[in-house]
């Protein structure tokens, strides 16, 4: 299946471009539903053997970029850079697109190093 197609459909996640991290909080009457459908580690017999390594690269990743970095976007245009415009077996976006990018703003020391002063 297409993940794309399934993620993004409407009529199983509503509003699926929006960033509404709570639809996955205990108290959404629809989280079993959702979570059914939620399948870009595959579901079933074969899917993913590495999704608890994936998450946990994932969590630590994420938490130490946004914890360090303050950034905001830079020449990135959701037409060109995030909707995918056309077909290349998946949906791709433009070939114009650099990819979704961000300026640093701000670097803040980790309070690791700054323990370690
Ligand atoms: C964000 C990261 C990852 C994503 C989105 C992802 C996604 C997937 C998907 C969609 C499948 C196919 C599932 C199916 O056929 O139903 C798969 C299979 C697999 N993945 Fe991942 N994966 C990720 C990371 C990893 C990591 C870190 C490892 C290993 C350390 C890994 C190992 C595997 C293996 C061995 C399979 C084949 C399982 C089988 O065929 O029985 N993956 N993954």
């Amino acid at each position: 299946m297409t993940l794309r197609d399934v993620l993004l459909d409407p009529s199983i996640f509503a509003k699926p471009m929006a960033f509404e991290p709570e639809r996955w909080l205990s108290d959404n009457p629809d989280l079993q539903r959702i979570n059914q459908a939620y399948v870009p580690f595959g579901k079933g017999s074969r899917m993913c053997v590495g999704l608890n390594l994936a998450l946990a690269e994932l969590y630590i990743v994420i938490a130490s970029v946004f914890r360090r970095f303050d950034m905001e976007l830079y020449d990135t245009v959701r037409e060109r850079d995030v909707d995918a415009v056309r077909d290349c077996f998946i949906g791709e976006t433009s070939p114009e697109s650099r990819g979704v990018r961000v300026k640093i703003v701000e670097a803040y020391r980790s309070s690791l190093l700054a323990r370690e002063k």
